[in-house]
């Protein structure tokens, strides 16, 4: 007890406070989301997430070496097909020459070692913008699991390293680790977004694909029915449980900062490595907010991110990953 206790010895210089930090940064710890589209030499900003990009495949690959420059070891893509490809069925999504399939092809081509993971979910490809097949005003759940296996298959055969089904149908981990085992593909792994939120931090992720739920009569408006109630927390932990006995290899919480007792629970109920993914509705905000001078841009996102770690995820998706790879080579 004081004066006996003094834990400001323990922050007096820069030196006795790396000694005693508890958590760190590391460019092992990175997921690289990535957005992919159709056509040559295409480079196109995203406008609410300054920074970031549509690439076409060409640039991906440009991108794809400097990511693996920086040290960072893993991406995870996503496409934006054309509207004239989106259907009620996901049909563009098993197209073995689609886009996704041809983007993982050419960056295993290009880079090897580089871990390759791919969003595994209707909506891009959905004329209604939902995460799966729409009948009756419902988003129905076994057709659509029996798509997304066939999608996982897809994307295994293209030399995905990993599956990420982002869409929240119940069961889904287990019928996609069946029928990539089956196809051969055992050790084609599945990171399951567990506990994903119904959060209003999409908005800007749904501007970059052009995919927000449609505002048709008959058509639900929001994701309510599939992806959780930020109210409950317990429901996280069933989620979690479930995709671990169905065979998942990482599960991950989504959004970031606004759920880190979320990360907590799951980290004290299942043994599978935990993923977070900081959305784009968080990284908008930081950069709005930053380019207003309202807040130090670099000191805010490594607040952010030490938060999700000592949250207990160990693997983290984030917008931010090649800005912070790059601080860390420069000993910032
Ligand atoms: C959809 C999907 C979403 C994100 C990843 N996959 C949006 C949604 O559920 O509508 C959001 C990612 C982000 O906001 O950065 N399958």
């Amino acid at each position: 007890m004081y004066p006996n206790s003094r834990p400001r010895r323990l922050r007096a210089n820069h030196a006795i406070r790396s000694l005693v930090q508890e958590h760190h940064l590391s460019v092992n710890d990175f997921i690289v989301p990535l957005f992919v589209v159709e056509g040559t030499s295409v480079r196109d900003e995203i406008e609410s997430m300054p920074g970031q990009f549509r690439l076409s495949i060409d640039q991906l690959i440009k991108e794809a070496h400097e990511i693996q420059s920086l040290g960072l070891k893993s991406i995870l893509l996503f496409t934006k097909v054309s509207d004239d490809l989106k259907d009620n069925a996901g049909k563009e999504a098993l197209n073995p020459n689609g886009l996704m399939q041809r983007a993982i092809k050419a960056v295993k081509e290009n880079c090897p070692e580089l871990y390759v993971m791919a969003d595994v979910a209707l909506d891009p490809f959905s004329i209604y913008g939902h995460d799966g097949i729409v009948k009756d005003g419902v988003i129905v759940n076994d057709q659509t699991a029996a798509v997304l296996a066939q999608m996982s298959v897809s994307h295994a055969e293209a030399g995905a390293d990993m599956v990420a089904p982002s869409d929240m149908m119940d069961g889904r981990v287990k019928i996609i680790r069946e029928a990539l085992d089956k196809a051969g593909y055992i050790n084609c792994g599945i990171l399951s977004y567990s506990a994903k939120y119904a959060s209003s931090y999409y908005g800007p992720f749904r501007d970059a694909l052009d995919s927000a739920p449609s505002n048709e009569a008959n058509i639900p408006s929001d994701k309510k029915t599939y992806q959780m109630d930020f109210a409950n927390k317990r429901e996280a932990i069933r989620e979690a449980l479930l995709d671990q006995d169905e065979g998942a290899d990482i599960l991950m919480v989504k959004p970031g900062l606004a759920y880190l007792d979320i990360v907590q629970d799951l980290k004290e109920n299942v043994l599978l490595p935990i993923a977070v993914y900081q959305v784009s509705g968080e990284y908008a905000m930081i950069k709005a907010a930053s380019a207003k001078g309202w807040i130090d841009h670099n000191a805010v996102v490594l607040e952010q991110l030490i938060a999700i770690k000592r949250a207990g995820a160990s693997i983290i998706a984030s917008y931010f990953a090649k800005e912070v790879a790059q601080w860390l080579k420069d000993g910032k």
